[in-house]
């Protein structure tokens, strides 16, 4: 068991003689991250903090891309010692990592479930060792996090990206009216849906489309494909769909960003010229988001405020590890119920992508 948890932790980085168990696409396995959460560390001081966060998925572009923005707030503060778990989306393998950071003396767990609604171990355990937990990105639902007064949640506004993303797209339809290749009035669309269950597949689909439709847009609905936030994924399934409907797609409503550029490799795949393409739009802006709205790939997309979320779920978990409690950080933030702090989403196309793109 050991060995295998060591495994999970990603390489760890010692910076400013401090360790710092390294995010996302890095890094392999060393030696510092063993000692990761573990009070073994020689240097620790009696108000060091050790923080310790597990993912459901290293492999998630706006996870990784996350973590990156909280690495970068760890960097500024010389007395938090983090270590980052990847769970490799088993729910089980996270539980076990839970544990073990407890075991190993974190002040404070931040939680990506894999599973949204099985956090009951997790909830368990840290209620047991008084160890709070900041769950972030994937939702747990309310009668869980009611369940102790030490959880809390940072996200972000699922309904409002739904809603920005279908403005987007309704400003386009009625600004382009090219857009309705066959003329008939009618917007022939489909949507690329992230993973069946998770808070904002759910909610960015059902408004995503109510709001083109509130807007004026008439539609008319091709088909859906779940992909699971997943570009390979999507890039297979709108295959199918061009082989089925050829250039009689003309919108793509896609949950995130990862299968929008999925559905634009193929696109490219297929040969098809740029005219015959349809409108296609994401949520996220992560980096290679970003980039296709820039080369005119992608017609727009919802920025998911990754630096943020991740500033405020570091200044949260420094807060309880210190002692404090979430309301000290309401100047700053809104919180809701004296658990969440979500943070807003905001509308990109090519008129605003550079403020985006220097960030
Ligand atoms: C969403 C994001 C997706 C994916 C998912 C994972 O907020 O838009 O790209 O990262 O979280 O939970
Ligand atoms: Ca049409």
């Amino acid at each position: 068991m050991k060995e295998h948890l060591w495994k999970e932790v990603f390489k760890g980085l010692r910076r400013s003689g401090r360790r710092i168990a390294a995010t996302g696409c890095m890094l392999a396995l060393s030696l510092s991250a063993l000692s990761g959460c573990g009070g073994a560390s020689p240097s620790r001081t009696s108000d060091k903090i050790k923080l310790g966060v597990t993912i459901y998925d290293q492999y998630d572009t706006f996870l990784s891309q996350y973590m990156e923005c909280f690495t970068k707030e760890l960097e500024a503060d010389e007395n938090v010692d983090v270590v980052v778990y990847n769970a490799s989306q088993s729910q089980q393998t996270q539980n076990s990592q839970v544990k073990k950071m407890i075991e190993d003396g974190c002040d404070v767990i931040c939680v990506n479930l894999v599973d949204r609604t099985d956090p009951s171990t997790v909830i368990d355990a840290a209620r047991k060792a008084d160890v709070p937990i900041v769950f972030f990105n994937r939702e747990l639902v309310e009668g869980d996090i009611s369940r102790w007064n030490r959880l809390f949640y940072v996200g972000a506004d699922a309904v409002q990206s739904g809603i920005l993303e279908g403005e987007l797209a309704a400003a386009t339809c009625l600004s382009d009216k090219s857009i309705d290749r066959n003329g008939d009035g009618k917007i022939q669309y489909i949507v690329l849906e992230g993973e069946a269950g998770h808070q904002d597949a759910i909610v960015r689909t059902e408004y995503s489309v109510d709001t083109l439709v509130q807007k004026g847009i008439e539609v008319d609905k091709l088909g859906y494909a779940i992909a699971n936030w997943n570009r390979a994924q999507a890039q297979t399934k709108v295959a199918s769909f061009i082989e089925n409907y050829g250039d009689g797609i003309e919108l793509i409503m896609s949950n995130n960003d990862d299968m929008a550029l999925g559905a634009i490799d193929a696109y490219e795949a297929a040969g098809m010229i740029k005219s015959d393409w349809p409108a296609i739009f994401g949520i996220d802006g992560t980096t290679v988001g970003l980039e296709a709205v820039r080369d005119d790939k992608m017609t727009g997309t919802v920025y998911n405020d990754k630096e943020g979320q991740a500033e405020a779920m570091f200044k949260l978990a420094v807060t309880l590890a210190r002692g404090g409690s979430i309301d000290e950080l309401s100047d700053e933030y809104e919180i809701t119920d004296g658990k969440y702090i979500r943070l807003s989403y905001e509308k990109i196309t090519a008129t605003n992508i550079n403020k985006y793109l220097s960030r």
